[in-house]
């Protein structure tokens, strides 16, 4: 790894070592609240710009450039893999993917074929442009996949849902079906993420956004095994792992074994409360993005309050409960990164 690299303050807190400040980045930091993205994107499908590398490759950078974060994430989307290998899925702006023809049967399986290297070449292009781009600056770029739980949930209710109905009445009146479902997501979700660590990226996160809506025995039963398989695929690469759901206060200790090296956190847990259920992992969090939006002085109380109590430990990377929302003013997060670098301790010595 490159010295610049190995001095990264966010991979050194994933490994809970000291850093010479503390990192944060923003899930969704890249795209809407950005003005210099909304003024590149256009119209059309977001998964159209994902399969353009140069203009990919800019909207990775923007936050970067903006804030100054610790991190850049990959300017892709969770349902990428599966609509690379044709299942039949898009993105509609202001509503999320949406599938004409959802999961239901043994033969949809069949829709699901191995992920290619050539299906995503625009995903390596982009992960190589903007590695080339950070050389020499330290930032790392994270790659991402989504979860198999999460990814499924959209496959078989065919969009967004409140309720899971779909999902887990599958899950739970077919299960050997939806096992092989989430198998066949593992192995895409393995083979997207090498992928992207090949060309540059040098950590992952695996989102699995809705696992809150299972119970501790549901995500034990039908998330936690393929997200194991994913994570040990990985072990090899020796990049750091974390994994991220929203609504998991009662899943973190076992989202903990599923051998991640960082545990995401939404907001609802405070952050030493979540640091206690995950035994000796970094965690990562945990502002409620709602609270970003406009008010600076709300915002960074709040933030202080995260600051507080994280305290000193090593192993924290400041980040947002969930992602970035769409009306969020990039001046209000400007100012949540200059507090976390400025007052925030953990992990904050001398790094070897
Ligand atoms: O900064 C970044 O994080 C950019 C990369 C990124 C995108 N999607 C781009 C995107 C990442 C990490 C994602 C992950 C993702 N996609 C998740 C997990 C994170 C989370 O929020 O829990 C999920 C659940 C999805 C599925 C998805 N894609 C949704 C729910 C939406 C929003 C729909 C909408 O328009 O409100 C998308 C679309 C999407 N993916 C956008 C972006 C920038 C916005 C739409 C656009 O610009 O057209």
């Amino acid at each position: 790894m490159p010295r610049a690299l190995s001095q990264s303050p966010l991979l050194r807190a994933c490994r809970s070592l000291p850093v010479s400040h503390m990192p944060v980045w923003f899930m969704r930091q890249a795209g809407r609240s950005l003005p210099e993205y909304r003024a590149m994107r256009g119209s059309g499908s977001i998964l159209d710009a994902i399969a353009r590398p140069e203009i990919a490759c800019e909207a990775t950078l923007q936050p970067v450039r903006r804030y100054g974060v610790d991190a850049a994430i990959l300017f892709s989307d969770i349902v990428v893999p599966v609509h690379a290998v044709g299942f039949g899925i898009d993105v509609v702006q202001g509503r999320g993917p949406v599938v004409e023809d959802p999961f239901r049967t043994k033969a949809d399986l069949g829709r699901l074929r191995d992920l290619e290297l050539t299906d995503i070449e625009y995903v390596t292009d982009t992960c190589r442009l903007v590695t080339a781009e950070l050389d020499g600056t330290g930032t790392p770029l994270i790659g991402f996949a989504g979860a198999p739980f999460t990814v499924a949930s959209y496959l078989v209710e065919g969009g967004p849902t409140r309720t899971f109905l779909q999902v887990k009445s599958l899950a739970l009146r077919e299960p050997a079906l939806f096992e092989a479902l989430c198998d066949r997501l593992a192995d895409l979700a393995i083979a997207f993420m090498s992928a992207q660590v090949a060309a540059g990226a040098s950590a992952i996160q695996l989102f699995d956004s809705w696992a809150g809506a299972l119970t501790p025995s549901q995500y034990e039963r039908f998330a936690l095994p393929p997200t194991r398989r994913i994570m040990s695929a990985l072990e090899p690469l020796e990049v750091p792992r974390i994994l991220y759901g929203l609504g998991t206060g009662e899943l973190l200790a076992l989202m903990a074994t599923s051998g991640a090296d960082v545990i995401g956190v939404d907001w609802h847990v405070p952050i030493d409360a979540a640091r206690a259920r995950v035994g000796g992992l970094a965690v990562q969090g945990n502002l409620d993005p709602a609270l970003c939006v406009d008010d600076h002085v709300v915002a960074l109380d709040a933030a202080r309050e995260v600051l507080a109590r994280s305290g000193e430990r090593a192993g924290h990377i400041f980040n947002l409960g969930h992602g970035v929302l769409p009306m969020t003013d990039p001046g209000v997060l400007a100012d949540v990164v200059a507090l976390v670098h400025e007052e925030g301790r953990a992990g904050v010595g001398v790094p070897s």
